[in-house]
Order: structure tokens, then sequence, then C-alpha cells
């Protein structure tokens, strides 16, 4: 297939890409603006393949996005781009709208405008937070924060495409990652970095919020059975085989690098925290997928790659990041 992967240099778009190419012999376009988080690093093993190519720019700037899909000529667009952390969205939401909401309806008009299949690649967050019990696709929509409100008003546009204009358009909702090239500033990479350096760990609250826990490789494998054999306008779920509360989850990253409990810090809690997300994925299981990886064993794995990668979170951590950290923790971790 020839694909226009949008998003395709952070986190979980860079690992689609990579499972398209190796495993599907796929050929594979990456537009991506480049934020602070996407990265061409994160192609330092298949920049050089024949069947990839990297174009910079932004979905919601039209001609850069028309100039992208004339090179690429895709078959489908699966669409990662966004901004990601919860914590920066409470802090600076602007953003969040501009890409969710702007930059998927500009993204959504050039996929109707050739009639591609258009997958977006969405969170469990959309759903906001459940004591008990698991969201299954027909929960209703009830997002918490400026994150996962713009996510949610991102799907509702999506499906508006499916039903207005009959786009080939669906909704592959995740439940959170953890692998190899995330950004430190999500929980999992930022404990694990900070352990390994003897800082501290910053638990908001009491640390007893739940996560439903999915390897990046697992979730990217889901997106592509969603793309391949999914049915137009249908939403699938895709969790993790493993909930941990995030102390559970510090705790373990404290055992496996070697750090010290007394690292453990507990700050100021998040303002309107979800207390638990939990993701039925009956339905993409029913297309064939399952998650492969379970947590113990994949944490233990990421905390290996995040040790011997050095080369890849040293200018993280040397640039821009630094002010980010202080902005984020600074008055919290020193009084
Ligand atoms: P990431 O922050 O690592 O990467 C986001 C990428 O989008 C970056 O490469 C960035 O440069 C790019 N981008 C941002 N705004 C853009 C724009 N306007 N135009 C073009 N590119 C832009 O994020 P990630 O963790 O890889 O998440 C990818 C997708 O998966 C997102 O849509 C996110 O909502 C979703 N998701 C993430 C998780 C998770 O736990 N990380 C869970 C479920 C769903
Ligand atoms: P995060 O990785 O930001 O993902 P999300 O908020 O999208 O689930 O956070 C995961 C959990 O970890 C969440 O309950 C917030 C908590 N957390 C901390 O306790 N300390 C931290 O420094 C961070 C980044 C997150």
């Amino acid at each position: 297939m020839r694909l226009l992967v949008c998003g395709g240099a952070g986190f979980i778009g860079s690992t689609f890409a990579r499972q398209r190419l190796r495993e599907h012999g796929d050929e594979v376009t990456v537009f991506d603006k480049l934020t602070y988080a996407g990265r061409e690093e994160n192609f330092h093993d298949i920049g050089e393949d024949p069947r990839f190519r990297f174009i910079r720019g932004a979905i919601e700037d039209r001609e850069a996005l028309a100039a992208a899909v004339e090179a690429a000529s895709p078959e489908a667009i699966v669409n990662f781009a966004a901004e990601t952390h919860v914590d920066r969205s409470i802090a600076e939401p602007d953003a969040f709208v501009r890409t969710h909401a702007l930059g998927t309806y500009v993204l959504l008009d050039a996929a109707r405008e050739r009639d591609l299949r258009y997958v977006q690649v969405s969170t469990d967050e959309v759903y906001g937070s459940i004591d008990e019990g698991t969201f299954t696709e027909e929960s209703p929509l009830a997002p918490s924060s400026p994150y996962s409100a713009t996510k949610a008003g991102a799907d509702l546009l999506v499906q508006s495409y499916f039903h207005t204009y009959g786009l080939q358009a669906l909704i592959c909702r995740g439940s959170n990652n953890y692998g190899p090239y995330q950004y430190p500033e999500k929980l999992i990479p930022l404990m694990v970095l900070n352990a390994l350096h003897g800082d501290s760990l910053p638990i908001y609250g009491d640390g007893m919020q739940v996560r439903n826990w999915i390897h990046s490789t697992d979730f990217a494998a889901a997106i592509g059975h969603v793309l391949e054999h999914g049915h137009p306008g249908d939403v699938y779920n895709a969790g993790g085989p493993d909930e941990e509360a995030n102390m559970t989850v510090v705790r373990r990253i404290v055992e496996l690098t070697g750090a010290s409990e007394s690292q453990i810090e507990h700050v100021a809690d998040r303002p309107g925290h979800d207390v638990r997300y939990s993701l039925s994925s009956e339905k993409v299981r029913a297309l064939g997928w399952e998650p492969r990886v379970r947590f113990e064993e994949g944490l233990g794995q990421t905390v290996a790659w995040y040790r011997d990668n050095g080369w890849w979170w040293e200018p993280i951590r040397s640039g821009d990041y630094r002010a980010y950290y202080e902005r984020q923790y600074g008055r919290s971790l020193h009084g």
C-alpha cells in the first residue's frame, strides 16, 4: 500500500512507519511539522529505505498538505499528528485546538478530495475516567482535559465526514502507550531517565491512578488491522493487556534501574486528573489483532532501550526540555 502517515515523526507514528515498511512492504511518506516531539532521529534506521520519504509540513497548512499528497499519491492517510501531552494542554491549550480541530478538518478535506481511505489515531481519554468496568466503543464521550476534549472534537469531525460525504474514515482509540522513542515528558520515559540520573521521581497526588498500558508496537499493529480490515465509519478500541497504578509502575522502574525509592516524591496533583482508564478491545480482536507484549516484559525492554540509547535522549534532555521541566516541576520539586 502507499501510505501518507501524518505525524509519523513522533513516537507511535514512527513505530507504525517502521512496521509498515518492514513487515508489510508498504511505501510510506511521513508528513510532519516537527514540533518539539517530532524528530528525524526517529527514522535513523529507516530513513535510507527507498520506499520511505519524509516531507516537513503542518496538517493545517492546506498548500503544504496538497503538495505532500501530490508527491505521495497515497491510497490511504493515517493521522497521528497531534499535540499529545495532557500537562501541556492544561498550561497552553492553543496548539491543541489548532492541530486537532483545524488540522484534522483540513486533512479530512484532502482525503475527501481524492476519496482516500482515512484512519484517525485517537485515544481512550475521549471517554473520560472510569472507576469500575471498561469502556467500549459505545461509551459516551466525556473528555476531561483540553487534550482529550480536542481529540474528541477531531473524532466527531472524522465521523461527520463519513456520514455527510461518505469518506471511508475509521477511528482507532488506543490506551496509554509505552516503548522506545517516547518523548520523556510522559510518565514512563520521564521516570526511567530521572531514575538513571539519580533525580527525583515526581508522582502526581497519591499515585493510585490506573492506566491501561499498551506497547507501541502492539498499538501500531492494531492501527494496521483497522486500516486493512476495519469497517468504514466504525471506531475500534485498542487497549493493552495490563492495568497498573502509577506507583506500581514507578516502583518497578526503581527496581529495574537500580535507583532508590527515596527518589520518589509526591507532588501537587494534576488538575482534573483522570483516575482510571480501561478499554475493551474485543472489536479490534475480531479483526484478528491481539496484543503481544505483556507490561512486565515490555517495561524491562523499554528501560534497557533508554539505558542503551543515550544518543537519542541526550539532545532532548540538554535542550528546550529543560525549560519545560523547570516550568512543570520546578516549584513543586524544589519547595
Ligand atoms: P508524539 O507527541 O510523540 O508525536 C506527535 C507527532 O505529531 C510529532 O511528530 C509532531 O511533530 C507531529 N505534529 C504535531 N502537530 C502537527 C501538525 N499540526 N501537523 C503535522 N504534524 C504535527 O505523539 P504520540 O505519542 O506518537 O501520539 C501519536 C498519536 O497517537 C496522537 O494522535 C495521540 O493522540 C495518539 N495516542 C497516543 C497515546 C500515547 O500514549 N502516547 C495513546 C493513545 C493515542
Ligand atoms: P502521562 O504519561 O502524562 O499520560 P496520560 O496523562 O495521558 O495518561 O501520565 C500517565 C499517568 O502518570 C497519569 O496518571 C499522570 C501520572 N504522572 C505522574 O504522576 N507524574 C508525572 O511526572 C507524569 C508525567 C505523569
